[in-house]
């Protein structure tokens, strides 16, 4: 198998769940505690050892990929008063990875996302990272996707078991288990009425796939709510070739929408050196302690 470079991020998205927050700010920037929905996405990425990032963007959004550029007025002044420290983490993130960006005017679905991001992935094997859905894995959960597409030499989606009452919000997997939380993909339906789904197993936002889905995508029409759906595309590359899926072994948040949002927050905040020791009296509801 080829080795996987480049994650492709589909981030074209109005972000009409949280309006009017996202009217001039990209939902990929609003911020966990001090840090943008996106950069855990493009952090995972970078420790999953993937060093491209296609930004799929909508030409309205600019403001997205100007967060992964240096920056010198604000380092040098940050320098000089002996605050460098405070881009640590995000200064070694962007001089890791090379980031460039595909606009795609129009939002006509996931899979045209994808679609959109032909030209630059070229004719590699690559990840799609959905940064909405925030995962907080010990290995990343893309790592050990990678991992896995080494072995069977093909797509690998990444599923998370879902509550009945969730199914037709997700890309549903029919699938036979194969190993430790490793399944073969025997079906695949984009948000399946609840008593349709063939199985509780939800595609979550990480994907490592072929470039053989580009020709695939070109040719699908429009699916569930009239967008072009990747899992459609999917259904039919899987007639071509196997796909995998691994459970996901660790948390996701989908700060996507509002309470994902909010507990996203509360969970990362609950993790930050400075806030961790405050946070329990604070959901408590006694206040922060001064
Ligand atoms: C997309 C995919 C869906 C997947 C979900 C994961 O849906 O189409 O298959 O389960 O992401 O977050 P969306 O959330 O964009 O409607």
């Amino acid at each position: 198998p080829h080795v996987v470079r480049k994650a492709v991020f589909p981030a074209a998205g109005l972000g009409t769940r949280i309006l009017p927050a996202t009217v001039v700010v990209p939902k990929e920037l609003l911020p966990i505690v001090d840090k943008p929905i996106i950069q855990f996405g493009v952090e995972e990425a970078a420790a999953s050892g993937l060093t491209q990032v296609i930004l799929v963007n909508s030409p309205d959004k600019t403001m997205l990929e100007k967060h992964f550029d240096r920056h010198s007025l604000l380092e040098d002044v940050l320098e000089r008063r002996g605050k460098a420290a405070l881009l640590d983490g995000w200064r070694e993130l962007v001089e890791s990875i090379e980031l460039s960006t595909v606009y795609q005017a129009d939002p006509l679905g996931l899979g045209h996302a994808v679609l959109v991001s032909r030209e630059l992935v070229d004719d590699e094997p690559f990840a799609v990272v959905l940064s909405d859905d925030i995962i907080d894995a010990d290995p990343p959960a893309l790592r050990k996707m990678l991992d896995l597409y080494k072995e069977v030499d093909g797509p690998v989606l990444l599923v998370e078991r879902v509550p009945p009452d969730a199914v037709s919000r997700y890309g549903i997997i029919a699938a036979d288990a194969i190993g430790d939380g490793v399944h073969r993909v025997t079906d695949l339906v984009e948000k399946p009425p609840r008593d349709e789904a063939p199985s509780d197993l939800a595609i979550i936002g990480r994907y490592v796939l072929t470039p053989d889905v580009f020709p695939i995508l070109a040719a699908t029409g429009q699916g569930s709510g009239g967008e072009i759906q990747l899992t459609d595309g999917l259904r039919r590359l899987l007639e071509q070739r196997p796909i995998h899926a691994v459970e996901l072994n660790g948390t996701r948040q989908d700060a996507g929408n509002k309470l994902g949002y909010l507990k996203a927050i509360l969970y990362f905040a609950m993790k930050h050196p400075e806030l961790a020791e405050a946070m329990p009296q604070l959901l408590a509801g006694g206040g922060t302690p001064r």
